[in-house]
């Protein structure tokens, strides 16, 4: 995507192959500010402190965090020692897991002294299929986005939560994909958009994205969603995800199954976008068997913003001394989800459904 004409992407290596550049999230949307990875700390730092963040980002950095492992002990002992340090930044999203898990296979069957060069080459991979199955997962919800445009005659409402655009992933998005697909070519799109608390990647990260794109957007507290589904004011809900079930239950940012009991109920058809690195076909049974990260408190507690005479300042909102708690994820059930957007195609929510999609992966009866 393009910042002031310029084409980025999340992260990307160095010219002179010595680090990685990520885009600091934090800094959003008031600075667009690079930052340089050089170690495996650097890169576990940035995805504990969500200097990146998004599934499918954090998964990518995790196999450039492992390159950049490689160039301080490439033994066996450091490939261990630092996927062991990288999947313990954040225990939810699952890609994470995936990434490590693929690039370290590919590192274990290379020679030491080439591990360095296998593992940036196999992180440029992971990412590159990353921009790929989001560019596909946006054709496909696109042409969702189309028929309603087209059934309704006028501009689709779309409701989105967290930041599941190109923020998120290497490029494009998830979720945010068909959106950007289908104002591309024409289709008229109006984007709500949750704030997102406690971190407000809605607000501060999705708005960030759309505004730069000059997609229609409007900015709406988390609580008002149910309000304007039953005003009919949203078409479609569409949302991201950090690890679907191989049963459709799908897991992301706190209070998309809110969002997806509201839809519910008033019969507005909610998807869920997510490549296939999301799926955990190991879990059933995403309610019980997701584990779900508990973020400091402080998230909650206070607000961090831009003061009116441009400096920054952090504020305190709740009652000091109240216990609080920070569940950073919650799981939507599959009987809530209209479908799954892949970059293979829509499916059901559901073990048939995704096993359709993805025949390689059926279990044996
Ligand atoms: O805590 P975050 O900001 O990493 O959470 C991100 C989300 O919940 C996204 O919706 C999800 O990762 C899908 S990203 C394409």
């Amino acid at each position: 995507m393009k910042i002031d004409g310029q084409p980025y992407r999340t992260i990307f290596p160095e010219a002179d192959g010595h680090g990685v550049m990520v885009i600091d999230q934090t800094r959003l949307p008031f600075a667009f500010e690079l930052k340089r990875l050089a170690s495996l700390d650097d890169a576990a730092v940035a995805i504990r402190t969500m200097v990146v963040r998004g599934a499918p980002l954090i998964g990518v950095t995790a196999a450039y965090g492992l390159a950049l492992a490689m160039r301080a002990d490439a033994s066996e002992a450091g490939i261990e020692r630092a996927c062991a340090t990288l999947a313990a930044t954040r225990p939810t999203a699952i890609n994470l897991r995936w990434a490590l898990d693929r690039a370290a296979s590919v590192l274990r069957r290379a020679p030491e002294s080439e591990r360095e060069a296998v593992a940036f080459a196999e992180a440029a991979r992971i990412a590159d299929e990353d921009v790929a199955s989001c560019r596909s997962i946006g054709e496909h919800g696109a042409r969702i986005l189309a028929e309603i445009a087209a059934k309704k005659g006028g501009p689709v409402n779309v409701l989105t939560h967290c930041n599941a655009g190109w923020l998120a992933t290497v490029d494009w998005g998830t979720a945010l994909a068909p959106i950007y697909v289908a104002h591309d070519a024409g289709v008229p799109v109006h984007v709500f958009v949750d704030e997102t608390r406690p971190r407000n990647q809605g607000a501060a990260l999705t708005a960030f994205e759309l505004n730069a794109h000059g997609v229609p957007h409007t900015v709406i507290a988390d609580n008002a969603g149910g309000h304007l589904m039953q005003h009919g004011a949203v078409d479609v809900c569409i949302v991201g995800s950090d690890r679907t079930t191989a049963s459709g239950d799908v897991c992301n940012k706190i209070g998309t199954y809110l969002k997806a009991l509201a839809a519910s109920d008033n019969r507005v058809p909610f998807y869920a976008a997510l490549p296939f690195s999301t799926i955990d076909w190991t879990l059933d049974d995403g309610v019980r068997d997701i584990p779900i990260e508990e973020r400091d408190a402080r998230e909650v507690t206070h607000l961090t913003g831009r003061t009116e005479d441009g400096g920054f300042a952090t504020v305190q909102v709740v009652s000091p001394g109240s216990p609080v708690a920070n569940p950073a994820f919650d799981v939507t059930p599959a009987r809530l989800v209209t479908g799954i957007i892949t970059e293979r195609g829509v499916c059901a929510a559901s073990h048939e459904g995704l096993a359709e999609l993805y025949p390689e992966r059926r279990r044996a009866a």
